[in-house]
């Protein structure tokens, strides 16, 4: 479903991925982990389209389209879906506005304007977020963990088909990261869908247990496993790991 071959990523001239490989089939959980500006952010911008990013070799795939010739839009119409490390703050649309337009844009059938607001006051209370933030601006004066709480209520009403979460686990207390890694699951549960997890956090993934295993370090992907890797990885740390030594280091 989704394939990146051998690609290498610039900005501003400075290399951050090199010869980077990753295979995710449809309803697999991967996680990615690596040091602080290893490039896992740098991975799911990518992805997303951002084009500060600049993919000067290998190629992409996205359910056999070629990833690379699509803009943000039309690999979010294709399903993909990111949980920014630090989602963006957009003053002047509503969170009801923003999710009707982009249903929409899905062709999904025009809901009744009282049952959208109903569905979408139960996912409130299910996240355990004011009901009243659906006619808030987009993350606007928003604290880190409502912002992650909205994302993730974003995903419920848009039903994407391969989710990645770049850190949802930052500024988030101990009880809402419990409640957000439940919701995912159950999301998992219902839509079986494929996800790309970007954390530092044992927590989280002793929820959402993934079936694969990444580590970048060096600008690409040096170690693959299962679950018992990351868990080395969170006992032990990269380098008591012997998974990066200091030469390994992004500059
Ligand atoms: N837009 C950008 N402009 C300049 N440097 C960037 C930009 N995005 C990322 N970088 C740099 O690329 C490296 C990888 O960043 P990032 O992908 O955010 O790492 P990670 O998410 O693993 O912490 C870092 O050194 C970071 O400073
Ligand atoms: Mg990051």
């Amino acid at each position: 479903m989704l394939k990146i071959e051998n690609i290498t990523v610039k900005v501003l001239d400075k290399t951050i991925l090199e010869d980077f490989n990753l295979e995710i089939q449809p309803g697999e959980i991967h996680v990615l982990m690596g040091q602080n500006g290893a490039g896992k952010s740098t991975v799911s911008k990518v992805l997303l389209r951002d084009m500060h990013y600049e993919v000067v070799k290998g190629c992409i795939t996205l359910n056999g389209k070629d990833l690379l010739k699509m803009n943000t839009t039309e690999v979010a119409r294709d399903g993909l879906f990111l949980v920014n490390q630090n989602p963006v703050e957009i003053k002047g649309v509503s969170n009801a506005e923003m999710l009707r337009t982009a249903l929409n844009d899905q062709g999904k059938k025009e809901q009744n304007i009282l049952e959208f607001n109903r569905s979408l006051t139960t996912l409130c209370e299910k996240l355990e977020i004011p009901t009243s933030f659906i006619h808030r601006d987009i993350n606007y004066n928003m604290s880190g963990g409502e912002k992650k709480k909205m994302e993730l209520l974003h995903m419920w009403v848009l039903k994407p088909n391969f989710i990645i979460l770049d850190e949802i686990d930052s500024g988030l207390d101990v009880d809402s990261l419990k409640l957000v890694a439940k919701s995912i699951q159950e999301y998992y549960e219902s839509y079986k869908p494929s996800i790309l997890i970007i954390t530092h956090q044992k927590a989280l993934l002793d929820i959402i247990k993934p079936e694969f295993v990444h580590v970048l370090g060096n600008k690409k992907i040096i170690q693959s496993g299962h679950y018992e890797l990351a868990l080395k990885i969170f006992n032990e740390g990269f380098s008591g790991a012997s998974i990066i030594d200091k030469s390994d280091a992004c500059e």
